[in-house]
């Protein structure tokens, strides 16, 4: 499959390394140098390339959005028109600039915003687990793939997410509706701050089990 990145950072590349040992063709962008979009590519490997913004947005059947917040709906804007027909995975947080708090929810998601921003593409809101984790051999954490809760408002697009995510590692669930977002995005809140702030550390994952 055609897969665009924009976001050449740490989750970006870690999951641009993956795909493209899936078998994807990845064109990645969106860094404040070329060097650094460069750099992405040469790490994911698998024939990845830089471009720019445009270029991986029309690229990629699939375009990943792996960007902070704050820069996020301006480079969805940017883009918007080349990303008419694509399947957009969101994986942003929608994280104040320190990370301390979501600056929106529960009456709204960022999945919704970067949907009303990029109006002719059908938005999937799926969060990945920490790329330090997609980085290392494997993924697993306890003996489980890591859970992935995927949002969106077209089937197909979610089943899209669900078969590339399932690529990748982890184990996703269809949850149905984009609206859903508000309730998922608050869960990638609560794993960074006990990664992060009360040090946990990246191995850890949220799992959905069922009888
Ligand atoms: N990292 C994780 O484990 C993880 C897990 C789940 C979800 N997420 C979410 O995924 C998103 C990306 O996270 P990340 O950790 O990959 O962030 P990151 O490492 O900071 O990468 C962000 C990318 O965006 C680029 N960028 C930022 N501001 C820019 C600007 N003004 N102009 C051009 N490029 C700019 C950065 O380029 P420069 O480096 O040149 O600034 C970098 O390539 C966030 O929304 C985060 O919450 C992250």
């Amino acid at each position: 499959m055609k897969i665009g990145i924009l976001g050449a950072g740490n989750l970006g590349t870690a999951l641009g390394r993956r795909l493209a040992g899936a078998g994807h063709d990845i064109v990645v962008a969106f860094a404040r140098t070329e060097d650094k979009v460069a750099r992405a590519a040469r790490t994911m490997g698998g024939g990845a390339r830089p471009g720019s913004p445009e270029q991986a947005a029309r690229h990629g059947d699939v375009v990943l959005l792996s960007t902070p917040w704050p820069v996020t709906l301006g480079l969805v804007d940017q883009v918007a028109d080349s990303l008419t027909g694509r399947v957009v995975w969101d994986t942003t947080n929608p994280f104040a600039p320190d990370m301390s708090e979501l600056v929106l929810g529960t009456t709204t998601s960022a999945g919704e915003e970067v949907a009303r921003h990029a109006p002719d593409a059908a938005v999937v809101k799926a969060i990945p687990p920490f790329a330090e984790l997609l980085s290392s051999d494997s993924a697993e954490v306890g003996g489980h793939r890591p859970g992935l809760f995927v949002c969106g408002d077209d089937a197909g697009a979610r089943a899209t997410v669900v078969g590339l995510a399932a690529q990748i590692g982890c184990d996703p669930v269809d949850t149905g509706p984009l609206k859903l977002a508000r309730f998922t995005e608050p869960q990638g809140m609560l794993l960074t701050n006990l990664a992060y702030v009360q040090g946990m550390g990246p191995r850890i994952t949220s799992i959905l089990v069922q009888d």
